[in-house]
């Protein structure tokens, strides 16, 4: 004899049923509710009688029970909002005698107190949760726009407005610009302001990769590709960047045979992960930057030819500051604003004299450089305004004249772009565009441009007639 169910009176099986800590809910093939128990229809609002025979989806709030009655697919422990609240669902297929007939879900917590118990232990874990997608989410976007790219000077005008107008684009941007001049703060205003900026930001700097880790980076890899493999794989940052934006930073340090990988897949729109013959498509604009000369590394074969080309496609090169020397001051009182906020401190000035020196230096690490001079500043400061003898010796005991001969002499190793003339001629060019910049930084007074230079009025005038400056 087959012991079972049936051993037991109809009302015992409804008393233990509404017993049991979970409500109940039973649907056919169809999705169509065949019992639900009373708790569960007096936690929705509804009666046994108005519920029965009804589409579940009518009934329930984001239920899934008629998917699990079609696909026969136990769906254990997942969170299901109700009435506001998140309750935990079990929903498993019925199957009698081999046949799919429809599904029985349960959710927890039979009485509000129950449920405000579980609450209690379970939403802080949600919140945290929530705390951590948002974090990850915002991670991914981009930080700055063009209003945090600072810089009125006619050059950096034309460059800011050129780089707003082609990120609407779709096509590749390279970035050039010496160490510090902003290539990365472009990178972000570009896709901020793109149709793509709702998508991830995802930076990778070419030269901080070691060589043999840049490919998983970049394409990430299948589970047992390599020893030391993570388990379950890991996905590339071009599959992270999808439909944003990828931003390869010190793209001339990366290693040749990489890239002709990047090219492949700029090629194809499509990546494998290591160890993966499955390919994935991909939707990503690439932003490259570097401070190194692309184009001369072509031509010693260092860098693929077929790969500038590409990624060449918007070029933007960006001013090196000493090139834009109006724009140092404006620039200079953005980033102390910036360094009040973290030192905590209000109203820092600079001085005139600080800032006619500030004008007077050559910058090689540009805006960089400029930053860390001025929080250099703030460290060895005691009132409110900075002063020269704030500023680190380099920029305020080196004679000028010295100091302008050495910018005349960086600007042409960095520019590479005039022969160099013997020393005198040299000097004595050196030290006729140092008088004209102090002239100029003194608004034309010569009494005033002697002083910044440090010397008597008369040598100024002397050497004035000498260099023909009027
Ligand atoms: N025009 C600007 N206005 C305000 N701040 C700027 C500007 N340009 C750069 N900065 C600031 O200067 C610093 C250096 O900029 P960034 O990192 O973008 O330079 P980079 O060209 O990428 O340099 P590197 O080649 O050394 O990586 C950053 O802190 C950035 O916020
Ligand atoms: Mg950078």
């Amino acid at each position: 004899m087959k012991l079972g169910i049936d051993h037991i009176p109809y009302e015992w099986i409804e008393q233990i049923i509404s017993l049991s800590a979970e409500r109940i809910v039973v649907v056919d093939r169809d999705g169509v509710i065949r019992y639900i128990s009373d708790s569960y229809c007096d936690f929705l609002g509804t009666t046994v009688e108005y519920a029965t025979g009804r589409y579940v989806g009518e009934i329930i709030e984001n239920t899934r029970m008629h998917i699990v009655a079609r696909t026969g697919q136990a769906e254990l422990a997942s969170v299901q909002p109700i009435n506001g609240s998140e309750m935990i669902a079990n929903r498993y297929p019925l199957i009698v005698d081999g046949e799919l007939v429809g599904a029985f879900g349960t959710v927890m917590f039979r009485t509000p107190d129950e449920w405000r118990d579980y609450n209690r232990k379970i939403q802080p874990l949600i919140q945290e949760l929530k705390f951590y997608k948002t974090k990850f989410e915002n991670e991914l976007k981009s930080k700055y726009s063009f209003d945090d790219i600072i810089g009125n000077s006619p050059s950096f005008m034309a460059v800011k407005q050129f780089a707003e107008r082609i990120s609407v684009s779709q096509s590749g941007v390279l970035l050039l610009g010496e160490s510090g001049t902003g290539k990365e703060l472009f990178a972000h205003a570009i896709h901020n302001n793109s149709t793509r900026a709702a998508f991830p930001f995802v930076p990778i700097n070419c030269a901080s990769i070691p060589d043999h880790l840049l490919e998983s980076e970049l394409f990430g890899y299948e589970e047992g590709a390599f020893t030391g493999a993570k388990r379950g794989g890991k996905k590339g940052q071009l599959q992270v960047a999808n439909y944003g934006t990828i931003f390869l930073d010190e793209i001339g340090d990366m290693p040749l045979a990489m890239q002709s990988k990047l090219l492949r897949v700029l090629q194809e729109k499509e990546i494998q992960r290591i160890g993966s013959q499955k390919t994935i498509p991909i939707d990503v604009r690439v932003i490259a930057a570097t401070h190194r000369d692309l184009e001369k590394m072509v031509l010693v074969g260092e860098f693929r030819s077929d790969l500038y080309y590409r990624l060449n496609v918007i070029k933007i090169e960006i001013p090196s500051l000493r090139r834009r020397t109006e724009d140092i001051v404006p620039i200079a009182l953005n980033l102390l604003k910036k360094l009040e906020k973290k030192f905590n401190r209000q109203g820092i000035e600079l001085s005139k004299k600080a800032s006619e020196r500030l004008k007077l230096h050559s910058w090689p690490g540009n805006i960089r450089e400029l930053e860390n001079v001025l929080e250099r500043a703030l460290n060895v400061l005691d009132g409110k305004m900075i002063d020269l003898f704030h500023l680190p010796l380099y920029l305020r005991d080196i004679e000028p004249v010295m100091q302008e001969t050495r910018i005349h002499i960086d600007s042409i190793c960095q520019e590479k772009r005039e022969e160099l003339k013997s020393l005198k001629e040299e000097i004595a060019l050196a030290e006729k565009n140092t008088i004209l910049r102090a002239i100029n930084a003194s608004g034309g007074n010569k009494v005033e441009a002697a002083r910044l230079l440090q010397i008597s009025k008369t040598t100024l005038y002397d050497k004035c007639k000498l260099h023909n400056i009027k």
